[in-house]
């Protein structure tokens, strides 16, 4: 990449992120887009997050993955190409890799530059035989998915698509179905798609899990304060905020909110930004589904629910789906 580009890159991600500030903090509602979390030390308190005793996200679905490895091979044909969305640094298709034989390519399909240069050299270290052909894009936006997979033939090969984690929550439903048909198109019409879905469970169980003890996801919460003070020259004093955790009923989602514990105005550059005590920045939603709301939500890409895995509590399933 020349500086040039570099730069350009730079100057636009600035202003979308000015942008939907902006736009967010002047609505009814406050609101941040919670991609906004990961920048490297929100990325980092991510991963502190996942070894956390409340957090049994991450744990589950290793968990499930590890002792259902051989039966989610049997489900799949061989030479496939795996594509995973959003791979981030590859980390966690790794165990996959190593589990299933005959596995012809990976494809990491990434919006990150950088992190698709680590996730190509760590895992070819790891797998020196394995093909792997980054694809660089946002796997939210259907024309670029639908550009990619003609430019690359993608369908000329049998696909699965990889998507753990429970990302697929961090969407609203509609958005959730895009992404879904994105995936449908990425894996073609033989193709396969095995995701990971956060189930309902007990109220406390759900919002220890988005509350620690130990404060790590306030601190996560609360970074977006920091990022905007650091690149938006906003003027946000973090200890007049606080971070809370809640369980909308009538969407089934953990929402994490930013309350203002005083009346006060903020600056984000010249604009003011005034809040009431008690007014909130809604920054993200975790939407939590039953098999049946999964399936339902499936068949609206038009990919059926063929296969899932649990862990013995129902807290978390992997699914696989098919187009039809
Ligand atoms: C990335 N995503 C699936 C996490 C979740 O559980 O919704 C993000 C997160 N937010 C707070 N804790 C973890």
């Amino acid at each position: 990449m020349s500086q040039m580009t570099a730069i350009k890159n730079s100057e636009v991600s600035h202003l979308a992120f000015l942008n939907d500030v902006l736009s967010g903090l002047t609505k009814r509602q406050k609101t941040l887009p919670c991609k906004y979390f990961y920048d490297d030390k929100g990325a980092a308190l991510f991963e502190q997050i996942t070894t956390l005793k409340e957090y049994y996200i991450t744990r589950t679905e290793f968990a499930i993955l590890a002792a259902y490895a051989p039966a989610i091979a049997q489900r799949l044909p061989p030479k496939l190409t795996i594509i995973e969305p959003g791979c981030g640094s590859g980390k966690k298709v790794a165990y996959l890799l190593s589990q299933l034989v005959n596995v012809r390519a990976f494809v990491p399909f990434e919006i990150s530059t950088e992190m698709l240069n680590y996730s190509l050299t760590h895992l070819s270290a790891q797998f020196p035989s394995l093909v792997i052909s980054p694809l660089q894009g946002d796997f939210t936006h259907s024309l670029t998915v639908k550009q990619l997979s003609k430019e690359t033939a993608l369908d000329s090969h049998t696909n699965l698509v990889y998507f753990p984690g429970s990302t697929l929550g961090n969407f609203d439903p509609l958005t959730a179905i895009k992404i879904l048909k994105n995936f449908h198109r990425l894996c073609g019409i033989n193709g396969y798609i095995l995701i990971g879905i956060d189930l309902i469970k007990s109220r406390h169980t759900l919002l220890d899990a988005y509350d620690d003890k130990a404060g790590v996801t306030a601190a996560f919460n609360k970074n977006l304060l920091t990022r905007m003070n650091n690149e938006l020259a906003a003027n946000f004093v973090l200890c007049q905020f606080s971070h809370q955790a809640r369980f909308n009923e009538k969407h089934s989602r953990i929402e994490m909110h930013l309350v203002s514990d005083c009346c006060q105005t903020v600056m984000i550059g010249e604009q003011k930004i005034a809040f009431k005590q008690g007014e909130t920045i809604h920054t993200e939603n975790s939407h939590k589904y039953t098999l049946a709301s999964f399936k339902k939500l499936a068949q609206q890409a038009q990919l059926m629910l063929t296969d899932t895995w649990q862990d013995e509590d129902g807290y978390f399933a992997l699914c696989l789906l098919r187009p039809y």
